[in-house]
């Protein structure tokens, strides 16, 4: 099927009846664009599961912060739609503000508790606005499955959370993080950071993949894997800018793990590359615990 490029929320959803009519399965994967290989990723797996794949482009105004990066926020519309049409997607959705937001728009998606620690302690307001654009893209697909990037772990559970509380007929899939390969995971945010920055962004991995084969080597201690990982971190001329924050969690409710690791846990990282702020984290599963996650631990390379 050649790839359709709609607009409007009433163009999408007269073409998708006809989708459905068919009995075709329907996959989703929601992005603000400047799309890459990890998108890629979550665009091939919808396409291998799913029998048209709906990938949106909106650079969603509500879950940006005062002083963050919305004006700036790196657009490149032409090679994403080269990126989609590449990778399988059937529909690429580009809607205006104004089509998902019209005027007197009031109603939110209020997340609770999963919302609370990691990067929602830093951008009040942040997991709101991903909660109700992403409630408002599902009632507007109503995919049967929607992808999205381990990377962005926490957006991730407090998604997966919502889809349960709110009983959305769609399944959350969690697709590993894609990264270059010297491991740097991509975003389109990696575009902020010159040649200097980028090799210092490389500490992030370099941390966390130290605390893996540590883990993997048998550490269990909570304390000791982040001082694994902040090692390179804070190196002064080969670390990052600033750490925002660094902690070890429980996977599935995000809350910190002291002590001994004894279940499936998510070591996290935000830190600032000069101006550029990067996220990024690893899944840390003792062999014993099948914690139901469906993120594998080994990262995709491109
Ligand atoms: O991960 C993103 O790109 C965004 O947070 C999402 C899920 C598309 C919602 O705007």
């Amino acid at each position: 099927m050649a790839m359709r490029v709609v607009r409007t929320i009433a163009d999408l959803r007269a073409l998708l009846r006809t989708l459905r009519e068919k009995g075709q399965r329907i996959g989703f994967v929601p992005t603000m664009g400047f799309l890459h290989e990890g998108h890629g990723a979550l665009i091939r797996q919808s396409a291998a599961r799913c029998d048209a794949t709906v990938v949106s482009i909106f650079v969603n105004p509500n879950q940006f912060g005062p002083g963050e990066d919305l004006a700036s926020y790196p657009r490149d519309l032409e090679r994403d739609q080269s990126l989609c049409l590449e990778t399988g997607a059937s529909v690429l959705f580009i809607p205006e503000d104004a089509e998902i937001y019209p005027t007197g728009f009031q109603t939110h998606v209020e997340p609770g508790q999963l919302a609370e620690p990691l990067c929602g302690r830093f951008r009040p307001g942040h997991f709101r606005g991903v909660a109700t654009v992403v409630a408002k893209l599902f009632s507007i697909v109503q995919p049967d499955l929607a992808f999205f990037g381990q990377k962005d772990y926490q957006q991730a559970i407090v998604i997966r959370r919502m889809v349960r509380d709110l009983n959305m007929p769609v399944d959350v899939v969690v697709v590993p993080t894609v990264r270059e390969a010297d491991g740097l995971a991509l975003s389109s945010r990696n575009t902020y950071l010159d040649e200097k920055g980028r090799k210092r962004a490389l500490s992030i991995n370099h941390g966390l993949q130290a605390a893996r084969e540590a883990f993997e080597g048998g550490e269990r201690s909570a304390a000791r894997l982040l001082e694994i990982v902040q090692g390179p971190l804070s190196h002064s001329k080969s670390g990052v800018t600033r750490v925002q924050y660094l902690e070890l969690v429980d996977a599935q409710t995000l809350e910190p793990v002291q002590g001994t690791v004894d279940r499936t846990v998510a070591l996290c990282v935000a830190a600032y590359v000069g101006s550029t702020r990067l996220i990024d984290n690893v899944i840390l599963a003792p062999a014993a615990d099948e914690a139901g996650l469906n993120v594998s631990l080994s990262p995709q390379r491109v």
